[in-house]
């Protein structure tokens, strides 16, 4: 049984099966360029991430969350360049499942297929969410300016959860009594429900399943377009900052009266990792188009460090920017903070108010374009392997989309609308795409070395041996010298100094995760480095797997429960189905 659960798949087997002509040309039409894939990239990072979470990251962390940004860019780089070298060697669609199924086997194939759910779908609802938000905001400024009342009622325009937890929290926030105190009761329910959520999904579905080229065409233009608005927010808003000598934010005074950088420390700058982190997800969205690309492995890696570098450059301004125009503590609850910086309290500048809202629009539809597209696809391929029902690979005769994994995704994202919220749901994705993303590195340094070939993507080969060890006992070094307090403060687990701990908000469990997770961040750094030590293990596969498993320890106890249970239903699934189904159980 237990090498049955770790059947890897060849990679030569992969290739020949993913290829659209040996399927008899019944498959996905390759007409995207590297140019396309980089606009693909762009417009799945830039989104929800910089338009609505980066407001509660900042107000986490102050001007400081700009370190995470970097650290965070940092692993997604390293990252992308795994995922660059599995693109390369294996230019099917379904990304990091399909490269789990190379190296790690199936057992841990099928866990990042499950986990990459929460990335693709579960990450569309928070956009979706975050879409409507905007959206109804752009209404009501639109109505403003042309005379005409083009309001979307509260009740209409929020989650039932959402309004639902507000009210038992106590919440005084206007917008969620009016939903709450004039909702139309039906059978003693009250209607709550975010309908441009639910409206946007329904189209977002239908034009997926049109087709790539249709879809392509549609974001493109939404990339452009995006990316113009981002660099008019930060061109007006860096001016306004120097011209109104407001650089004096940054280095805003902590509770203590003290000025810092990092107001709440590093762990408020930590305790934003998901909002960041979700800011960084689609990078890796470019591998699934591996079959509709043109030139798969010299242009899937291109396209997708491209995008990488470029959205990165982009969080750094924006995040200055944002800290530079308004003090950090007033991020409270704010949801749409680049428009917010542009409020008449703030900078005052009503038409980027406009601007932005109309911009934050367009760049959440391309990303729910984006990730609408990804997950068929990653269904698509665990079907070809047997771990799902063969409907989930069915193409579309006249449109060559994956039709019935389409309309599931769209389901799988419209119906938890209903009934999810925006926290819940952003938590989710990060912890699991993260937890994909450290399985995607250490899969790249499981597979053996290959040849050079003129025109594909080869990741650059430095010996870790030495210079891993030497990051990891050099750190440690460094932070028992410098930080003298550090590693025994995570031994320690008296929490009766903790306010929340004391008046039983947080359980011991809840205060107690950070510190378990540092530990165990700090064993496994330890172990890898001995392994890497004795393989030779390549230097960008490592960093990519320390630095994901370093933005892990970010996660809370809650994050961690939601993901244990989500994988063991997900283990449920598999041997019910996939462990017999499967084409390589089956040729055993
Ligand atoms: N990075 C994507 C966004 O921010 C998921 O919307």
């Amino acid at each position: 049984m237990s090498n049955s659960l770790f059947r890897t798949k060849k990679i030569s087997t992969i290739l020949s099966e993913g290829s659209d002509d040996s399927h008899g040309g019944g498959g996905l039409k390759r007409v995207l360029t590297v140019r396309d894939l980089t606009f693909f990239g762009i417009a799945a990072i830039l989104g929800a991430g910089s338009f609505s979470s980066l407001g509660a990251a900042v107000f986490s962390g102050g001007p400081g969350v700009v370190v995470l940004f970097v650290i965070t860019g940092i692993a997604c780089a390293f990252t992308a360049f795994c995922y660059s070298e599995f693109a390369s060697r294996i230019p099917v669609a379904g990304s990091a499942y399909t490269y789990a199924y190379a190296s790690f086997g199936e057992l841990f194939a099928w866990i990042i297929g499950w986990a990459l759910i929460m990335e693709y779908s579960i990450g569309n609802i928070y956009v979706a969410f975050s879409w409507s938000d905007y959206f109804t905001s752009f209404m009501d400024k639109l109505g403003d300016s042309i005379g005409v009342n083009l309001h979307i009622p509260e009740y209409f325009s929020n989650s039932y959860m959402e309004v639902k937890d507000a009210l038992a929290d106590g919440s005084t926030n206007p917008e969620m009594l009016k939903a709450w105190n004039e909702a139309p009761v039906i059978g003693g329910l009250r209607m709550i429900v975010d309908i441009p959520a639910l409206v946007i999904n329904v189209l977002i579905t239908y034009l997926v399943l049109r087709g790539i080229k249709e879809s392509r065409n549609f974001s493109n233009v939404m990339v452009v377009l995006k990316m113009c608005v981002v660099l008019i927010v930060i061109l007006v808003g860096g001016y306004l900052i120097f011209a109104n000598g407001l650089t004096f934010n940054w280095t805003p005074p902590n509770d203590a009266g003290v000025n810092s950088f990092m107001p709440n420390g590093f762990g408020g700058v930590m305790a934003a990792v998901s909002g960041v982190f979700f800011a960084y997800i689609g990078f890796d969205a470019v591998s699934v188009l591996a079959e509709e690309s043109k030139n798969p492995q010299r242009d899937l890696p291109r396209g997708m460090i491209a995008s990488l570098v470029l959205c990165t450059i982009v969080y750094i301004l924006l995040t200055l920017v944002l800290t530079g125009a308004v003090n950090y503590k007033n991020f409270e609850g704010v949801g749409d903070p680049l428009a917010f910086i542009f409020e008449k309290q703030n900078l005052n500048v009503g038409w980027m108010q406009f601007l932005v809202a109309i911009c934050a629009v367009v760049a959440m539809t391309s990303v729910l374009l984006v990730f609408q597209m990804g997950q068929p696809r990653i269904w698509m391929s665990m079907s070809r392997d047997g771990l799902l029902p063969p409907v989930f690979q069915k193409i579309h005769p006249k449109y060559k989309t994956p039709s019935f994994s389409t309309i599931v995704t769209g389901l799988l994202v419209g119906v938890p609308i209903l009934f999810t919220d925006k926290t819940f749901v952003l938590d989710f994705t990060s912890i699991a795409t993260l937890f994909a993303f450290v399985l995607v590195c250490g899969g790249v340094l499981l597979i053996p070395p290959k040849e050079k070939q003129a025109g594909r993507f080869h990741m650059p080969y430095i010996n870790g041996r030495f210079i891993f060890p030497l990051i990891v006992f050099g750190s440690i070094f460094i932070i028992a010298i410098f930080a003298k307090n550090y590693f025994p403060s995570l031994f320690n687990f008296d929490f009766s100094g903790n306010e929340d701990y004391a008046k039983g908000k947080i359980s011991f469990m809840d205060a107690a995760t950070p510190q378990i997770s540092l530990i165990v961040f700090w064993v496994s750094a330890i172990i890898i480095s001995v392994i890497a030590f004795v393989k030779r293990y390549s230097l960008i596969p490592l960093m990519g797997l320390i630095t994901c498993m370093y933005l892990l320890t970010g996660m809370t106890k809650s994050n961690w429960a939601w993901f244990i249970g989500w994988l063991a239903i997900g283990l449920v699934f598999y041997f019910l189905y996939g462990y017999k189904k499967s084409k390589l159980a089956r040729q055993a």
